[in-house]
């Protein structure tokens, strides 16, 4: 019986920040399906940051609407919405959308120019939007948080490991129900992960704990290994390798979902997902987002005649 290692699909939102073109509502929800009939059951589906700050992200009350409305279609499937502040975690809450990711940034220079307050002032947001979800969801929706700029940062350069996991303690103690730790501009290395991810892993306990990757330096797919080897299960990947955070200059996509999958089921794990279907997603994806720019070797070159899967236990 394999051991399961899960990939959450974030192309619906890191995926949709940069690009040029705004996607319809419908073209988003169809996205949302399709992951679900792949078997990709943990999906970012939206943002609820105000329309003025990304104005992909208008609908993200009525996108998640229409996931929270799916899950009585997909009986495993784990919509999550990102939200930057109190306000944005209300709007998730009056929704029922089951998991909400927050984010804040470990360096003081990305967390002012992503969401315009300290990362202490991001810290104690936290604790509002968890004393809110216990006034009225408590059981019913988990709080995860992002650790943003983790491995270092574009505007001030080094993170030092240490800072990342005291914000992680200071999360965990708050009752953060999984942690997200990010390397927003793709400065991490597999040495940097295996050290970051051992100490965050330790310090969760069970509190599940994930990572996030970008591709921009091509050490995704080796980070997410080394994440593999202290314990990390839960991936963030973006269909097509799309993504980045418009206030990091120089930050690119994601790891690519369709490679993240292979990789996941090459080294044995079974992730549930198909990924010849995730392919022809991505096909239509490409066509929905002319001029875009999309990674990922598996879409290019195909699966191995000798690829086998993973099997469900
Ligand atoms: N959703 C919708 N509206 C929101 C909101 C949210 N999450 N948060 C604030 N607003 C509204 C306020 O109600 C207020 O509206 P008003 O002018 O009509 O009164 C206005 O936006 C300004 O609110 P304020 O609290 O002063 O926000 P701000 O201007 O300091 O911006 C953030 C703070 C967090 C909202 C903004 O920096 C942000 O959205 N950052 C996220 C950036 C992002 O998406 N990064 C990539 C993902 S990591
Ligand atoms: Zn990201």
């Amino acid at each position: 019986m394999a051991e399961k290692a899960h990939l959450r699909e974030v192309g619906l939102r890191d995926g949709l920040q940069l690009v040029k073109t705004i996607l319809t509502t419908e073209q988003k929800l169809e996205w949302c399906r399709r992951e679900l009939e792949a078997g990709v059951t943990d999906i970012e589906v939206t943002s609820f940051v105000p329309p003025k700050v990304v104005p992909q992200f208008a609908d993200a009350a009525e996108v998640a609407a229409g996931a929270v409305a799916m899950m009585a279609e997909f009986e495993d499937f784990r919509p999550s919405a990102l939200v930057p502040n109190l306000k944005g975690a209300e709007r998730a809450i009056a929704i029922g959308v089951p998991q909400i990711n927050y984010v804040l940034s470990a360096s003081e220079e990305h967390n002012l120019a992503n969401v315009r307050r300290t990362t202490q002032e991001s810290i104690d947001d936290f604790a509002r939007i968890i004393a809110a979800r216990d006034a009225s969801a408590k059981g019913r929706i988990k709080i995860a948080s992002g650790i943003a700029t983790a491995y270092g940062c574009t505007i001030s350069g080094v993170v030092s490991e240490d800072r990342v996991v005291e914000i992680a303690v200071k999360l965990l103690e708050l009752g953060v129900d999984e942690l997200i730790v990010a390397d927003t501009v793709g400065y991490g290395d597999p040495g940097q992960v295996r050290r970051i991810m051992a100490a965050v892993v330790k310090e969760a306990g069970s509190v599940p704990v994930a990572c996030h990757f970008h591709d921009t330096r091509g050490l995704g797919l080796a980070n997410v290994t080394a994440a593999l080897d202290v314990g990390v299960r839960i991936f963030d990947a973006s269909l097509g390798g799309l993504g980045g955070c418009p206030f990091a200059p120089g930050a690119s996509g994601n790891i690519d979902s369709e490679d993240t999958a292979y990789l996941l089921a090459a080294l044995g794990y079974e992730t549930g997902v198909d990924i010849d279907r995730l392919v022809a997603l991505r096909r239509d994806v490409e066509e929905w987002l002319p001029g875009e720019r999309f990674a990922g070797a598996i879409a290019r070159a195909g699966l191995p005649k000798t690829f086998q899967p993973a099997l469900a236990a």
